[in-house]
């Protein structure tokens, strides 16, 4: 079994991308990380403790991460307008029973990676801060962990956040400029993709009325998100980013990718852009292209398949 760590910001989609990785017998989730993105860091981590605790799961170990950027000074984008002020939908759960490890979340997955080089899929559903730390608390970071599979992106379509920027990649764009260059084998899932990724309307209600417990679960905390994506963007059901990108690292087959480097734009107002170029064309004198490791970026998704697989997950 592939096994998996989901750093997250939990959010309406990363409990979704939660359950389908926990109900997926093709993986084995080996710990949660936490970050800032839809909630402060502090949240992220309860809200973590509390879907484990929802699923019985509470065995999996979660290490609370970084509350600021990589820099420390970037102030942050809560979108706790998307997810509502809990992260998860105002439903006002009991706070959680347990806690959080004493290991923060980059020590916990530098000390996995350790534990089993080459065989741990990262599957990183928020800003990539963490991850950069991991990286500078060990420069063989990158290399022994397996995979990187990043909800991450905007690739030649507009952001989330503004035309240039999706909401994890703005979140922290030096953190994810240093992870995209790091040489790790990471995979990037993108709007271009996500936004191919609809549950309708339709589809809640299907939730709702499964008399299954993690279905009704959602059908609940799904309503502020899909109140959102009615306004915001006027579609009749919301975009399944995280577990998209969770299903990504449990059957890549759902998906295409192409291969090329990914930069990051840091400054001004394309701050937070992922920029792709194509590994075929090398711009020879340019370094900060040419030097750089080539990354996988998926281009198409077989919705209909990703959507059933989270209807029975
Ligand atoms: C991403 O940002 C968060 O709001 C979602 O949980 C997802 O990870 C989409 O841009
Ligand atoms: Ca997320």
């Amino acid at each position: 079994k592939k096994k998996i760590i989901i750093d997250t910001d939990p959010g309406v989609d990363d409990a979704m991308a939660i359950f389908v990785a926990l109900r997926s017998p093709e993986v084995e989730v080996i710990g949660l990380t936490t970050i800032f993105g839809n909630v402060y860091t502090t949240l992220a981590t309860r809200n973590a403790l509390h879907l484990l605790e929802f699923a019985e799961r509470t065995d999996i170990p979660v290490a609370e991460g970084s509350h600021v950027t990589i820099n420390k000074t970037t102030k942050l984008r809560i979108a706790d307008f998307v997810h509502g002020a809990d992260g998860l939908g105002n439903q006002n759960f009991p706070s959680p029973k347990g806690r959080q490890i004493d290991q923060s979340a980059p020590a916990f997955l530098v000390e996995q990676a350790n534990l089993n080089p080459g065989k741990v899929t990262l599957v990183a559903l928020g800003p990539l801060t963490n991850i950069a730390l991991a990286i500078q608390l060990d420069p063989e970071f990158s290399k022994k962990i397996g995979q990187i599979v990043v909800l991450g992106g905007a690739f030649l379509v507009n952001g989330n956040v503004n035309p240039a920027a999706e909401a994890n990649i703005f979140g922290d764009p030096e953190a994810a400029d240093m992870v995209f260059t790091s040489g790790a084998d990471v995979l990037a899932v993108g709007l271009n993709v996500t936004h191919q990724v609809l549950l309708t309307d339709a589809d809640r209600d299907t939730l709702a009325q499964s008399g299954r417990k993690f279905g009704q679960y959602m059908s609940k905390i799904l309503g502020f998100y899909y109140s959102y994506h009615h306004d915001s963007y006027g579609v009749q059901g919301v975009y399944l980013h995280d577990p998209t990108t969770l299903l990504a690292a449990v059957n890549p087959s759902l998906l295409t990718y192409t291969e090329g480097v990914v930069r990051v734009q840091t400054t001004g107002i394309m701050r937070g852009l992922t920029m792709f170029h194509n590994s075929n064309r090398r711009f020879e004198e340019l370094t900060e292209w040419s030097n750089k490791p080539i990354v996988k970026v998926a281009v198409t998704v077989d919705a209909a398949a990703v959507v059933k697989l989270v209807m029975e997950r």
